[in-house]
């Protein structure tokens, strides 16, 4: 059996234990100091547009405190994009908020800015205005931003840009990460760039990010005792993390490269087999290609193949795939939940499969993983499940 080929796992270039290792030597073993310094001018520098940063613990308490610092609170409704991960609704709901899901529309598989605004006016025609929007550049993939903020500001609901998944993306030459009202980042393990697990919440606004800081660290008050008017939460990145984040952004944009080429590779050797099909990247839109996404019409394929078959036959193979992320209005814990739509992220679900896109990926890894598809459309395919 050859040895197992994730769908996106942890690429070191070797330098984060530099970093790393000069957290050990100065003692900086918490969750302060020069590397989470250091991280977060990186991000600031990389993003630009006057952004300002603080290093959490993940792209979830990112979200939280999001939330936390728009004003959520118990009773208030958030629109969130239901074609997501459930770290982009789950802190809606820590707040005691309401989540309402917006479903895709079917160029870049996100939030849909005509289903955004028919939801903004039925709330506020049931008597509650939305108090955020949360639009999610899925798979690295930008939403339809301008129309989604042009929409935000009419209603002057702000924006929390989930960009978890798209560092390195672009929106008519602007960074993902810089559009929203505040924007989040995750630096999960299968991330882009990793930190082992951490996240960051980015803002125009120095004063969100000061707050964030504050907050995160247990909202402590200045005192030589411990004094405490708020309620604080312990979110913050530890300097040994950082580290690995200082390491990882000196290669961010070869990553960038790397996974775009990955997508090239396989949307180059699978286009022609008929019912599959790849995400476009309409005219100024610069995907990270965080992962490479196929959809299967099985109707269209010659023996009605699926993206289960695929998925059984890849796994068979030692090879991990994974279904698209299963829309929220779907899940049984938000069955409650209000949905504005037509279903297309449900289609999405039902079709879709994420391939192996690790930048770490061997040329002989990834054409092990083509040949294992191309033979999941045969006949042949079945008898060896
Ligand atoms: C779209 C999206 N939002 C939020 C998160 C949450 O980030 P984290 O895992 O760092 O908490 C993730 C991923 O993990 C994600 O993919």
């Amino acid at each position: 059996m050859n040895a197992k080929i994730w769908l996106s796992s942890p690429h070191m270039c070797g330098k984060e234990k530099e970093f790393v290792e000069d957290a050990f030597t100065t003692n900086w073993i918490a969750p302060l100091g020069p590397n989470v310094d250091g991280f977060e001018n990186d991000l600031e520098t990389y993003l630009g547009e006057g952004m300002h940063v603080a290093a959490l613990s993940s792209g979830t308490a990112a979200i939280h405190l999001a939330l936390i610092l728009l004003g959520v609170q118990n009773g208030d409704e958030v629109i969130c994009q239901s074609m997501t991960f459930s770290g982009s609704a789950n802190p809606i709901v820590y707040q005691g908020a309401t989540p309402v899901f917006v479903d895709s529309e079917k160029e870049t598989w996100n939030m849909s800015p005509s289903f955004l605004e028919e939801a903004i006016k039925d709330r506020i025609k049931k008597g509650k205005k939305p108090k955020a929007i949360i639009p999610v550049h899925l798979y690295g993939m930008p939403c339809k931003m301008h129309e989604i903020l042009s929409i935000a500001n009419e209603y002057e609901i702000p924006v929390i840009e989930d960009a978890a998944e798209a560092l390195g993306s672009m929106y008519f030459g602007k960074k993902t990460g810089t559009f929203g009202t505040i924007s989040i980042l995750s630096f999960n393990g299968n991330k882009i760039i990793t930190t082992s697990g951490g996240g960051a919440i980015v803002s125009n606004n120095k004063t969100y990010i000061e707050r964030a800081k504050f907050l995160s660290t247990q909202a402590r008050d200045p005192a030589p005792h411990y004094e405490h008017s708020h309620i604080g939460y312990n979110y913050r990145m530890s300097n040994v993390c950082a580290g690995i984040g200082r390491g990882q952004m000196t290669v961010l944009e070869d990553r960038v490269k790397k996974k775009r080429a990955i997508f090239k590779n396989y949307q180059a050797a699978l286009n022609n087999i008929s019912g599959i099909s790849f995400q476009n990247e309409p005219e100024n839109f610069y995907s990270n290609r965080w992962l490479t996404t196929i959809l299967i019409d099985s109707a269209k394929t010659p023996h009605t193949i699926n993206n289960e078959h695929i998925r059984l036959v890849l796994e068979k193979s030692n090879i991990e795939s994974r279904p698209l992320w299963k829309p929220m209005h779907l899940q049984p814990v938000f069955k409650d939940a209000a949905f504005y739509g037509d279903r297309t992220s449900d289609k999405l679900f039902e079709q879709g499969l994420c391939l192996p896109s690790g930048s770490n990926l061997t040329e002989e890894a990834i054409e092990t993983v083509k040949s294992k598809i191309s033979l999941a459309f045969t006949l042949e395919s079945f008898s060896n499940l």
